[in-house]
């Protein structure tokens, strides 16, 4: 069926975290007609759970250069050297901008931004809000301002696929909307300009820090849209998330590497600090050498997790600079006041996504990505932390700047688009909700944080048979599940989770946050390169 209503505006921003609503804030100011779609609520995608804060060559005698050299370090190799340059560079008058609008940082006494430091990092650089609730904080104030503004909003609005013209030019989004009104059920936004901002996948995995909402919605559409996706093996596990047993499943408690930057040891059952003699900067190393470093000792001690010792901040300072984790820790039970915290590596962030330029165009012209579902190249192998809220500024706003530079250059026309499939086809049935508990564990076991040949093929076979059994369905019956969020979002995530299993198990080597047991080694001659895939090449 075709959608059932329809919407026009110039520009569709898809997803509402600093990436979504920054653009659309922008295109607003540009006097571009803009609607905002978002799977949930405004507030409720992986911004909002953002706690260390947002890296800018900020501080005294820090610079975008210092900035660039540690982005790169932490990248192993694979970073656009000019994509973080326009990052670091740009990035503090974005951080600048963002507090005009309204984002309130915390001061240190001498009253300027107070910095902290993350991993990889060797300056104090990392602006905070509210100690650990910065993402909470850019939300708030990004939220408010578009409401301010009045902007058009529609939430609980599934993204289904890309429309594009008979020339294979953006046209518009197909969205399942639940809830709202007037735009119930299946309907389309027609636009010339897509902005894509729907976050990460971390729903991949069994255990992960981010909101059950981050399930690579972006990528899949991107990926049936024939777009080019690149990196998506470079998944980072966060070293320090809290450990709630060996079972846990969907979003876990993260434990800031601000902690770390503030003094916290890294420490095993015994109290040895086993980080010492790893990386001269110890617990402070890029965050993929700090999860090999705990993984490690784990499997030498046959432990399930490791410990995060910050008593000696005393409950003072725990108050005032991480309310938001101690509160986390009590209501499990820990009170890191007086017990050191268990943790273990969880699944975090993806330094892969839909392929970018340095405008944030994709390769369909018209379809825009930033933020966690784009690959701008600024993280290479392993994200440096806390540059991921300000890539979203950064590259938002350039997205923007395109969009009004070629609505000057030729105008902005409505574009007549080609009828999408909907709901299924035999490449993509749709999925039980079920699927995804079992995506979920496949991916955990077979693709997580250590893998190899082995792992990854038993992973890559299991997932071809949800796939084969759902579209074995589809041909029998004429359909599988009923449509729905649920349904779609284990779609995606098998959509992902297979292209992820595909890169993982090409790339013959260890670097960043691809950790393969059974390719121990960084193997520079072969494979300081990117994979990039394209499915459906003859759609665009
Ligand atoms: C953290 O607070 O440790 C997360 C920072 C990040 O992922 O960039």
């Amino acid at each position: 069926p075709a959608p059932g209503w329809s919407i026009a505006a110039d520009v569709v921003v898809v997803g509402s975290g600093v990436a979504g609503l920054t653009a659309a804030l922008r295109c607003e100011a540009e006097g571009l007609k803009t609607v905002v779609v978002t799977k949930a609520r405004l507030d409720d995608g992986s911004t909002r759970w953002a706690q260390g804060g947002i890296a800018a060559a900020l501080g005294e005698g820090d610079t975008p250069e210092q900035h660039l050299d540690d982005t790169l370090v932490a990248g192993a190799g694979l970073c656009d050297e000019e994509a973080v340059r326009i990052l670091v560079t740009e990035g503090p008058d974005a951080v600048r901008r963002l507090i005009a609008t309204g984002a309130h940082f915390d001061e240190s006494e001498e009253g300027g931004l107070e910095l902290t430091r993350e991993g990889g990092h060797h300056r104090r650089r990392i602006a905070h809000a509210g100690g650990d609730a910065t993402g909470a904080e850019i939300s708030r104030a990004l939220v408010e301002a578009v409401r301010a503004r009045g902007l058009r909003t529609i939430e609980n609005a599934l993204v289904l696929d890309l429309l594009t013209d008979a020339d294979g030019r953006t046209a518009g989004v197909t969205l399942h909307v639940m809830g709202e009104g007037q735009h119930d059920g299946v309907g389309a936004v027609h636009a010339p300009a897509v902005v894509l901002a729907t976050g990460g996948m971390g729903q991949v995995f069994s255990a992960t820090t981010n909101p059950s909402v981050s399930t690579g919605d972006g990528v899949a559409l991107a990926l049936r849209a024939g777009a080019e996706v690149s990196d998506l093996e470079f998944v980072q596990f966060h070293p320090t998330v809290l450990f709630l047993g060996p079972d846990a499943e969907g979003q876990q408690p993260l434990v800031s590497e601000a902690v770390r930057g503030e003094g916290a040891h890294l420490v095993d059952a015994d109290g040895v600090r086993f980080m010492i003699g790893q990386h001269e900067l110890a617990e402070l190393a890029p965050r993929d050498i700090v999860a090999k470093g705990i993984m490690r000792r784990m499997q030498e001690q046959d432990a399930e997790h490791m410990f995060l010792d910050a008593r000696h901040f005393g409950a003072d300072m725990w108050e005032h600079r991480f309310p938001t984790i101690l509160a986390a820790c009590r209501a499990h039970g820990i009170d890191p006041v007086h017990d050191p915290i268990p943790i273990a590596p969880a699944a975090h962030y993806a330094s892969g996504g839909v392929r970018t330029d340095s405008q944030g165009r994709t390769t369909v012209p018209g379809l825009y990505a930033c933020g966690e579902v784009a690959c701008t190249g600024v993280h290479g192998a392993n994200r440096l932390a806390s540059n991921s809220l300000l890539e979203g500024l950064v590259y938002a706003e350039r997205i923007v700047e395109d969009i009004a530079a070629s609505r000057a250059a030729n105008g902005l026309h409505a574009r007549v688009p080609h009828p999408v499939p909907y709901p299924e086809t035999p490449e993509h049935p749709l999925l039980a909700p079920e699927a995804r508990f079992a995506i979920q564990r496949i991916m955990t076991d077979g693709a997580g944080v250590l893998r190899s040949a082995e792992s990854m093929t038993k992973a890559a076979d299991q997932l071809q048979r949800l796939h084969t059994e759902a579209r074995d369905a589809l041909a029998e019956n004429g359909k599988t599940a009923e449509p729905g969020v649920d349904t779609w979002e284990a779609t995606n995530l098998l959509c992902v989770a297979r292209v992820l299993v595909a890169a993982g198990h090409l790339r013959e080597e260890t670097r960043g946050c691809h950790w393969r047991e059974d390719e121990p080694d960084r193997d520079d001659t072969t494979w300081r390169r990117h994979i990039v895939v394209r499915l459906n090449p003859d759609r665009t």
